[in-house]
C-alpha cells in the first residue's frame, strides 16, 4: 500500500458546524481541495463525512484527518472514540489521525495515548498517525515511545504574528513535519500593512502571503472559509513565490500571539 503523503494545501473545519461545513466542504472539493481537517471535538465529523460522500470524489483521492480528544486519550477509549469518528466520516480508514493535545496536566502519559494511536494505526484504522499542539518537551516524548519516523506531522498554531521559531527548528531536526493552524490568524493577517503591501507587489491578497509564507517554509496549511471566493483565493496561494526579502520583511511581524490557548494547554516554548 502506498503511503500518502499529506497535501500540502488542506481545508480546515473548525467552528463550522451543519450546513455550513457541508457547504464549505462541498465547494472545497469543487475547487479542487483533497486534504480535509475535523477533529472530534468539532463536533462535525458526520457532517464532513456527508460532504465526503456526496462529492463523488474517489477515497483514494481524499486525504481526511481527525483528532482524538483529550477525554478519549485513556487506552480503553482511544481506538472505540476513532471507530466512532470512521462511522460518523463514513470511512473504513481515516489518513491522519492526530492527538489534538497532550492530556491535559500530562495526566496521562505521552508513551501511553502515542503507543495506543500506533495500535490503531496497526489495526488499519488509520494509515498515518501524529500529534498536535505538542512542545519540544511532548515531541521528545513522543520520539521516545514510537519514533520520529511514525509522526506524520505535529500540527501547531503558525502564522505571522505568532513564528513559533524554538519548536520549528527542533522539530527540523528530528525530521518531524509541520503542518501550520490558524495560518491567518484568524483573518487577521488581512489588515497587517507590510503583508498588504507585499501583497499588493504580486496582484494577490495579504491571506495568500500569509499561506504563501507558510508553504515556502515547508509546512502543510489548512485555512477554512466559509466564502467561495477565499477557498478558491486561498487554494491558489500555492503558486505565489516571495523573495527572500519578503520573507524576511514577515519574519520581523513575529509578536508571539497566540490565538489557540485553552486553559489546559501545555507550558509553550
Ligand atoms: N489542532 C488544533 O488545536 C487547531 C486549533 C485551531 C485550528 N485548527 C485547524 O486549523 C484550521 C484553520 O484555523 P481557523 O479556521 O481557526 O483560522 P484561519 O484559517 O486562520 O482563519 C479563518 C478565518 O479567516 C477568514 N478567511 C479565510 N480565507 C480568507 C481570505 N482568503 N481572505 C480573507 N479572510 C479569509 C475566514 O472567514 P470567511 O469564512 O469569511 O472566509 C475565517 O474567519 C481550523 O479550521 C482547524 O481545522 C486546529
Amino acid at each position: 500500500m502506498n503511503t500518502p503523503t499529506l497535501p500540502a494545501l488542506g481545508l480546515g473545519t473548525f467552528r463550522l458546524k451543519d450546513q455550513q461545513v457541508i457547504d464549505s466542504v462541498r465547494t472545497g472539493l469543487e475547487l479542487g481541495y483533497r486534504h480535509i481537517d475535523t477533529a472530534q471535538i468539532y463536533g462535525n465529523e458526520a457532517e464532513v463525512g456527508q460532504a465526503l460522500a456526496e462529492s463523488g470524489v474517489a477515497r483514494d483521492a481524499l486525504f481526511v484527518t481527525t483528532k482524538i480528544w483529550t477525554e478519549n486519550l485513556s487506552r480503553d477509549k482511544l481506538i472505540p472514540s476513532l471507530k466512532e469518528s470512521l462511522q460518523k466520516l463514513r470511512l473504513e480508514q481515516v489518513d491522519l489521525t492526530l492527538i489534538h493535545w497532550p492530556s491535559p496536566q500530562d495526566a496521562l502519559p505521552v508513551a501511553d495515548y502515542l503507543q495506543t494511536l500506533a495500535e490503531a494505526k496497526a489495526q488499519g484504522l488509520t494509515r498515518l498517525i501524529g500529534i498536535s499542539n505538542f512542545t519540544i518537551a511532548h515531541m521528545e516524548q513522543a520520539i521516545a515511545a514510537v519514533g520520529a519516523d511514525q509522526i506524520a506531522t505535529n500540527q501547531v498554531e503558525i502564522h505571522p504574528f505568532l513564528q513559533n521559531r524554538k519548536l520549528i527548528e527542533y522539530a527540523r531536526t528530528q525530521g518531524i513535519h509541520l503542518t501550520a493552524y490558524m495560518p491567518l490568524a484568524y483573518g487577521r493577517v488581512m489588515q497587517d500593512a507590510t503583508l498588504l503591501e507585499i501583497a499588493a507587489r504580486h496582484g494577490v491578497s495579504a491571506a495568500q502571503v500569509a499561506l504563501a509564507w507558510s508553504l515556502q517554509q515547508g509546512f502543510a496549511v489548512i485555512p477554512s472559509s466559509t466564502r467561495r471566493e477565499n477557498l478558491a483565493s486561498n487554494l491558489a496561494a500555492g503558486k505565489i513565490s516571495l523573495s527572500d526579502a519578503e520573507m524576511s520583511a514577515i519574519a520581523a511581524l513575529d509578536r508571539g500571539e497566540r490565538l489557540a490557548n485553552p486553559d489546559f494547554a501545555p507550558a509553550w516554548d
